[in-house]
């Protein structure tokens, strides 16, 4: 038992200083992302792109999930959804997925 707590501890610390580097690294990855979702995420409708600034990271995380494998933006009806898949596949790792959600729910108006 105590091995355990040790290690959730040592990965939630270990996660938590991966966090100050990751949110640069999303920052530059939302380079992309800003010509549809604006630069502070604030949405586009002109280009159906949703505001995101502020959102969860968790949820954020799960969208772009779906978007990449295709639970999102694969049927031909949806899109919307088919607009934002392809740029889903430029984030290439979980853990780019996981930078560019943290950058974003620091986004805000
Ligand atoms: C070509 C324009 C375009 C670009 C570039 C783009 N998106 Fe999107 N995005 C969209 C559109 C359009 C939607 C709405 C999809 C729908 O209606 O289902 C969307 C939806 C989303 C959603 C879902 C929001 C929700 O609440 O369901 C997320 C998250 C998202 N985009 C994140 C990103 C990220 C992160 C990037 C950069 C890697 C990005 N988008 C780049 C057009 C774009």
């Amino acid at each position: 038992m105590k091995v355990k707590l040790l290690l959730v501890l040592s990965l939630t610390i270990f996660s938590n200083q991966l966090l100050a580097q990751d949110l640069e690294a999303g920052r530059v990855l939302y380079g992309t992302c800003a010509a549809c979702h604006g630069p502070n995420g604030e949405g586009l409708e002109a280009l159906n792109a949703p505001k995101i600034a502020g959102q969860q990271a968790w949820y954020t995380v799960r969208q772009l999930q779906n978007f990449k494998n295709g639970v999102r933006g694969s049927d031909p009806r949806d899109i919307y959804g088919q607009q934002m898949a392809p740029m889903a596949q430029i984030l290439t790792t979980d853990q780019a997925i996981q930078d560019v959600s943290a950058y974003i729910e620091t986004l805000g108006d």
